[in-house]
């Protein structure tokens, strides 16, 4: 039994076949035209998905070694994502489903980012504590099973990888901001600028990355001044601040829930420097991070999930629509 995945909730555009837990395929074009920008332009994404898909989903099948007429069914991310970019996917899936008279199944990004980690490790169990960090989220989850999720904390303002693209372009790194940063932090000395951490009160699991942000704004206009620092310094302790902020967070969640394992998700779980604190900060915890290539947005999670959603025999309809601003819980 195959599963397409479709992905096109920002600017990634993302098909990917799975079958039976495995992945054959995973394609992915991210739409280079908006770092000129600065941030993600939704019309330009939406076009440039409309532009791609058909091509990307046809790859996908092609390198899966399958045909169309061999697929089970179709999950395609329904929310949270931009609506103009969402609508693409889901009618392009829709479209297909109805000509191949296959399932079409919806699929939180959110779920489907945790999911990943069961492709990093399929000897993963229930429970365990998730760190989600996206572009547009920075939540702890306390994961009981499929779909039985409580919210054990997340920011009050920016998330932990927007807090990477605004600071990329206050110190004129590019977008996106995480990568920039991770990179030219290499080398400097990340205890040279204390910046400050958001919400370290003793036992509070929310965050809060807005302070930090606009401290970097102060301290970028007189940079000029600070004769005994190099950028590459400021960039590191900029960077550790955050990594810092996740770190407590996540040593605070595994306290609570009194649990021994803990998974990140999301594009900032890319971070190499994140990965070495965390086992640093928790030695004694098991830490699962997804693949490099499944940490950012891609379809690959996409059809896993949809594979174990469609497994377990819901009936699905087509009557359903995108959910931009579509919740865990
Ligand atoms: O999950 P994702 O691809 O898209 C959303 O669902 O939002 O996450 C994108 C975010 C961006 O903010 C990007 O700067 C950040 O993930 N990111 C990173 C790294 N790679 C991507 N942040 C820190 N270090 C990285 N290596
Ligand atoms: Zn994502």
């Amino acid at each position: 039994m195959s599963i397409l995945g479709i992905e096109t909730s920002c600017d990634e555009t993302a098909a990917s076949i799975c079958r039976e837990g495995r992945i054959l395929s995973s394609v992915v074009s991210s739409q280079v035209i908006h770092s000129k920008f600065g941030g993600v332009v939704p019309e330009i994404a939406s076009r440039e998905h409309e532009k791609l898909l058909n091509y990307i989903v046809h790859q996908a099948v092609e390198e899966a070694k399958c045909r169309l007429e061999n697929l089970k069914a179709i999950s395609v991310t329904a929310g949270p994502g931009l609506a103009g970019t969402l609508l693409t996917g889901v009618s392009f899936a829709k479209g297909l489903g109805m000509a191949l008279n296959i399932s079409v199944l919806p699929i939180n990004h959110l779920e489907a980012h945790i999911f990943a980690n069961f492709l990093a490790d399929p000897t993963l169990e229930f429970p365990f504590v998730c760190l989600l960090v996206s572009g547009g989220h920075t939540q702890l989850w306390y994961v009981l099973n499929m779909s039985d999720y409580r919210l054990l904390g997340e920011t009050r303002d920016d998330a932990a990888g927007e807090a990477f693209d605004k600071g990329a372009r206050i110190m004129g790194l590019g977008y996106p901001g995480g990568p920039a940063i991770e990179k030219e932090a290499k080398g400097g000395n990340p205890l040279a600028v204390s910046f400050p951490l958001g919400l370290m009160g003793k036992k509070s699991l929310e965050f809060s990355f807005s302070g930090l942000k606009t401290s970097l704004l102060y301290f970028m206009d007189r940079f000029q001044e600070r004769e005994d620092l190099s950028i590459k310094d400021v960039i590191a302790s900029y960077q550790q601040a955050i990594i810092d902020t996740l770190v407590e967070k996540t040593r605070r969640a595994l306290n609570k829930t009194n649990c021994n394992t803990c998974v990140i998700a999301g594009g900032v779980a890319a971070n190499n420097r994140l990965r070495k604190n965390l086992h640093i900060a928790l030695p004694n915890a098991r830490i699962i991070f997804p693949d490099l290539l499944y940490c950012t947005d891609n379809a690959a999670m996409v059809s896993y999930l949809g594979e174990l959603k469609f497994q377990k025999g819901e009936s699905f309809s087509l009557d359903f629509g995108i959910q931009p601003n579509l919740k865990l819980v």
